[in-house]
C-alpha cells in the first residue's frame, strides 16, 4: 500500500488500519456473547433445546466446535440473532449522507404492518430529505419495532426468528447488527464466525449457571452497549463425561 500510494499512506496510518480493526472487532464481539449467554441461562429451556440440537450435529465434544458444524444448528442460528436483536453490538445511528437528488424514506409502520407487507404499502406519504442530509437507524430501535416483531420485543425469545427465510446471501446473516450496504462491517463473517464457534463450544462442553439468576445487567451506551452485572456464572466440566 506504501508502494501503490505513497502520498497517502505511511506507517503511522497502516497502524492506525490496524488498531481500527481491533478496536472495531473487540467490543462489539463481545456484547452479543455476553447477551447470549445472559438470555440462554436465564431461560433454562432454550438452553436445552440449543444444546440438543447441537449434540445431534457435533461429534467430536473435545475439540472447539467449528464453523461448519456450528453453523449447522437452525436454533443456534435464531438464538444469535435474537441476542444480537435484544442488543446490537453497537446501538446508536449508523449514520450516511443523503445523495445528489435527495431521498425519500417511507414511514415504518408504527402498528398493524408485519413483516410481509409489500414495500408499496409502507412507501405512502414518505417524508423528503434534501442531499447532504445525515439520516441514520439505530439498530437497538429497529429491533424494538413492534410490527415486525410483535408486541413482546422485550422479551427474548429465539422464536421470533422462526419462519423467517434465510435471505441470500448467506452473509446476510447477522441482521441490523452489522449495518449494511456499501459501508457494512467489514469484519461481519470473521465476528460471526467467531461468534457461532464460541457459543457453541462452551455449550457443547460445559455445564453453566447464573450465579445469581435474578440479577439484572446494566446497560451503558457509548456507542457499543456495555453490560456490567448480572452475568456472573459458574462454569464446569459437562456433567456425563462428554
Ligand atoms: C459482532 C461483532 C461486530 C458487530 C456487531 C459490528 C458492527 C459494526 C457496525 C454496525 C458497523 C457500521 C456499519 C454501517 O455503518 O453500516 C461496523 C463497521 C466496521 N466494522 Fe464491525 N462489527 C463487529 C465485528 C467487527 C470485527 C471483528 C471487525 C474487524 C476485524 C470489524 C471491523 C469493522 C470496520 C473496519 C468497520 C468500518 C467499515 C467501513 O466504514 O467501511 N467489525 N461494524
Amino acid at each position: 500500500m506504501k508502494k501503490s500510494d505513497p502520498e497517502t499512506v505511511n506507517d503511522t496510518i497502516i497502524i492506525s488500519y490496524l488498531m481500527i480493526n481491533l478496536l472495531a472487532g473487540a467490543e462489539t464481539t463481545a456484547v452479543p456473547l455476553r447477551s447470549v449467554f445472559y438470555y440462554i441461562l436465564q431461560q433454562p429451556a432454550v438452553w436445552a433445546r440449543l444444546r440438543q440440537g447441537l449434540d445431534t450435529i457435533v461429534k467430536d465434544k473435545i475439540k472447539p466446535v467449528t464453523w461448519r458444524d456450528a453453523r449447522l444448528s437452525p436454533y443456534l442460528e435464531v438464538v444469535m440473532r435474537e441476542a444480537t436483536r435484544m442488543l446490537p453490538g453497537v446501538a446508536m445511528n449508523l449514520e450516511r449522507y443523503v445523495p445528489e437528488g435527495g431521498l425519500v424514506i417511507p414511514p415504518v409502520p408504527t402498528s398493524g404492518g408485519n413483516r410481509n407487507d409489500a414495500p408499496a404499502a409502507v412507501a405512502e406519504n414518505g417524508m423528503f430529505f434534501p442531499a447532504g442530509t445525515i439520516v441514520g437507524i439505530n439498530p437497538y430501535v429497529m429491533a424494538c419495532n413492534t410490527s415486525v416483531y410483535g408486541a413482546d420485543v422485550d422479551v427474548f425469545w429465539p422464536e421470533h426468528w422462526q419462519g423467517v427465510e434465510e435471505p441470500e446471501p448467506p452473509n446476510e446473516r447477522g441482521g441490523p447488527a452489522f449495518g449494511a450496504g456499501a459501508r457494512v462491517c467489514i469484519g461481519k463473517n470473521l465476528a460471526l464466525l467467531q461468534a457461532y464457534e464460541a457459543v457453541a463450544t462452551l455449550v457443547v462442553r460445559y455445564d453453566i449457571e447464573l450465579a445469581e439468576p435474578t440479577s439484572q445487567w446494566r446497560i451503558t451506551n457509548s456507542w457499543f452497549p456495555r453490560q456490567e452485572d448480572g452475568l456472573d456464572g459458574r462454569l464446569n466440566g459437562r456433567a456425563g463425561g462428554h
